[in-house]
């Protein structure tokens, strides 16, 4: 019986095109908050994922765990992403995730933080490949959504994941596969391995999507090709810059002048809707001081974003910060 969509099959058949040939928003756990989804499928990313979500915690029906499955009415198309160890925590979750308007589950074989990789999930499930297996198999049982993997290319360097992971992960039920090309123990260090994601890729029949190192549209577009990915998942690249998305469908990469205040207030005053003051301006202050670079004064502007604590500060700031960065400095 087929259970997936194959790269060779007509795009006609593919469940999900915006996100296996489109610009993904990469989940952040600690940054891609609905707000800042918002913000990002305003500017052009063609598919969203939620940050990671505890499939034992769902399971249990943790209340905290499910208010992170909520999600705005605009920011669509989004696919949830779950990470756990056991299969039946992933049943379980599937089942209650399926109802609540996803387009997609994601499955983390990726994560490195070490309490993570200590409870047999995220990149732990890159040792224990029959397990991987098996979870793919359970979520896709207890589901209609389509199931897609997000990896790294390995522990460690000494122990890859098979050359034809894609073709494993498809047998046991997903449609796609996501491929993050450093090892666990890279962590975020050195570059992406473009030569084995290029192997992986080339033996996939399912759609590999490329991740690493996508800081600029050259970038980011050059890892697609160079790996002979189908789409991509844009991390680090798009926090502080959402305009990379509207770069990559061909307009301008960097905010016009004005955009950089309007986008930061409206974010801020998006998640004042669901995260309670003072809390809210602790939390935006990590955006802040990434919309703050790359611009003439940008480290003393930096400087006093983390010390914002009321809308009306963050809105002097925004609106200095776009002043200063589209102030041409004299050499
Ligand atoms: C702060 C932070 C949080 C992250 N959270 C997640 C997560 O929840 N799920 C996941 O699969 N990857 C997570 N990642 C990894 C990113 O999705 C992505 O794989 C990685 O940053 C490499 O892509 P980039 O070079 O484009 O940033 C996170 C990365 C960072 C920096």
């Amino acid at each position: 019986m087929r259970t997936s969509w194959h790269r060779t099959d007509t795009m006609a058949e593919n469940p999900i095109p915006f996100y296996t040939h489109g610009f993904t928003m990469a989940p952040m756990a600690g940054v891609t908050d609905s707000a800042f989804r918002r913000i990002c499928i305003q500017l052009g990313a063609t598919c969203l994922v939620t940050e990671m979500v505890t499939a034992a915690g769902l399971s249990r029906k943790s209340v905290k765990t499910k208010s992170m499955l909520k999600f705005h009415q605009d920011e669509k198309p989004i696919g949830v992403q779950l990470f756990g160890a056991k299969p039946e925590d992933f049943a379980r979750a599937s089942a209650l995730v399926s109802p609540l308007g996803f387009s997609f589950i994601d499955i983390n074989a990726g994560c490195p933080v070490k309490r993570v990789l200590r409870s047999g999930s995220g990149s732990a499930l890159l040792g224990d490949i029959p397990r991987l297996l098996e979870i793919v198999r359970v979520t896709k049982q207890n589901t209609d959504l389509p199931v897609t993997v997000k990896i790294r290319l390995g522990l460690t360097r000494e122990n890859p994941v098979p050359d034809n992971i894609g073709e494993l992960v498809a047998e046991a039920g997903a449609c796609a596969l996501a491929v993050h090309g450093r090892f666990r123990t890279d962590f975020f260090a050195g570059e992406a391995d473009r030569k084995r994601m290029k192997q992986i890729s080339e033996l996939s029949p399912l759609p590999v999507i490329a991740n690493g190192d996508s800081t600029s549209v050259e970038a980011a577009l050059k890892l697609r090709d160079d790996t002979g990915s189908t789409g991509l998942l844009v991390g680090r690249g798009a926090w502080g810059n959402p305009w990379i998305f509207r770069g990559l469908n061909g307009g301008n990469p960097h905010p016009e002048p004005g955009e950089l205040h309007d986008t930061i207030m409206n974010q801020l005053l998006m998640m004042m809707e669901y995260i309670p003051s003072p809390q809210v301006f602790h939390i935006f202050r990590g955006h802040l001081v990434q919309y703050f670079r790359g611009f003439y004064g940008a480290a003393e502007i930096r400087n006093r974003a983390v010390r914002t604590q009321s809308l009306r500060e963050v809105d002097m700031l925004a609106a200095e910060a776009d002043i200063a960065m589209h102030t041409a400095v004299e050499e």
